[in-house]
């Protein structure tokens, strides 16, 4: 079995290509990536000699380069999880979010189109479906209309909807996932779980976007991969997975539980201006894919017990990327020491 895993050089598809190397000795995994600012290849040293690993560097937007490789390997399954993911950066550059993410998935239905592809997993988020009130009896389904608010949200959306019309026009066999906020190994530090983990080591202020009270429904990136695999070799064509554990937090409970966690002083947090059109809750109902025979494993409390734990383990990894672009993003970004 041959796996394309767009994206794989990122934090869930590289967690992701290293559970299916683990898992399925006998599939190929081909992990295709751009090397982006968000994609580096150390993380994965252990895996890559293995022989069923495979990198191959492409931009999804180059039609020609990925006509040619879907031609040459012949996938049975694709993955989709390269994007622009990081919704401050599409909200002050918004372009590339459009290129990557709409462009690129429609260059790669074209390509999947044109082979016996046993299936398209495309893996989108629960931003698609805008925000919901702050009433904790409330939640996505997959039947909630999509109302995105950003524009890496709006481009991820316009790429379901490009997913969905693959189906439906040309009987491409295809699932959708649209997953929480995920946590874990190999999270880029410019996410708050990851940027908070690394600045409070560092004794460094962490920004807090306005009073600190959105909420976010966590997922351990673990269980987002086994819940992929699941959708992937068990949902019928054309189905619509959430995937979440019921783990929602403050942004404010977060950065406190980090703080907590390390011994480390609350004077670290610091307010500072909202984000522009900043989503006040997402919460995810599981049930369609529970239905299905996925169970996440971890629960908020061990899961980011597990995190913290590995970031402490794994200074040399984390280090590299806070470069000097890194520290220029930063500077621009918020204006704090
Ligand atoms: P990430 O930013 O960590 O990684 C993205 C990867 O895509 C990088 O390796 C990058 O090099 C690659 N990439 C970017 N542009 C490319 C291009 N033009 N061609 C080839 N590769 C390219 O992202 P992530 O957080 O791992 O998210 C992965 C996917 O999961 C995204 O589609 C995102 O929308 C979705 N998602 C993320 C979360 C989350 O909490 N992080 C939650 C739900 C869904
Ligand atoms: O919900 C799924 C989405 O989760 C994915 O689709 C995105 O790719 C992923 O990046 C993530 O988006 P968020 O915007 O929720 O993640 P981020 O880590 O950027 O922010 C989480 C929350 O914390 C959000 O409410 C904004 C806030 N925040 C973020 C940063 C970086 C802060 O308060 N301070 C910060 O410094």
């Amino acid at each position: 079995m041959k796996v394309a895993v767009t994206g794989g050089a990122g934090f869930i598809g590289g967690n992701f290509v290293q559970y299916m190397v683990d898992k399925y000795p006998d599939y190929d995994i081909y992990n295709l990536d751009f090397l982006t600012y968000a994609g580096d290849l150390t993380k994965h040293k252990e895996i890559e000699n293995n022989k069923n690993y495979h990198f191959i560097k492409v931009d999804i937007a180059d039609r020609e380069s990925i006509m040619s490789i879907f031609k040459e390997m012949q996938f049975d399954y694709v993955v989709h999880f390269a994007a622009e993911s990081h919704v401050d950066r599409s909200i002050s550059d918004p372009e590339i979010f459009i290129r990557t993410n709409v462009l690129g998935t429609q260059i790669l239905l074209d390509a999947a189109k044109q082979m016996d592809v046993k299936k398209f997993v495309h893996v989108s988020t629960d931003e698609v479906y805008g925000e919901l009130d702050f009433d904790p009896n409330t939640f996505f389904t997959e039947e909630t209309p999509l109302r995105p608010n950003s524009p890496y949200s709006a481009s991820k959306a316009s790429s379901d909807f490009l997913v969905r019309a693959y189906h439906e026009t040309y009987n491409l066999p295809v699932n959708i996932t649209r997953c929480s906020n995920n946590y874990g190994p190999y999270h880029f530090p410019e996410k708050l779980i990851p940027l908070t983990i690394s600045r409070v080591l560092n004794n460094e202020k962490v920004p807090v976007y306005g009073d600190g009270k959105n909420i976010r429904d966590w997922l351990h990136v673990y269980d987002h991969c086994s819940a992929i695999d699941i959708v992937m070799h068990e949902a019928s064509s054309g189905e619509v997975y959430n995937i979440g554990g019921h783990n929602e937090k403050t942004n404010l409970e977060v950065v406190q539980t980090i703080i907590r966690t390390l011994g480390k002083s609350e004077d670290l947090i610091e307010f500072v201006e909202d984000r522009l059109g900043h989503d006040k809750r997402y919460a995810i109902d599981p049930t369609k894919l529970e239905k299905l025979g996925w169970k996440p494993k971890y629960h908020f409390d061990t899961g980011i017990e597990h995190t913290i734990n590995w970031y402490l383990e794994n200074k040399k990894w984390w280090e590299a990327i806070i470069n000097e672009e890194y520290k220029k993003y930063f500077d621009e970004q918020y204006q704090i020491n």
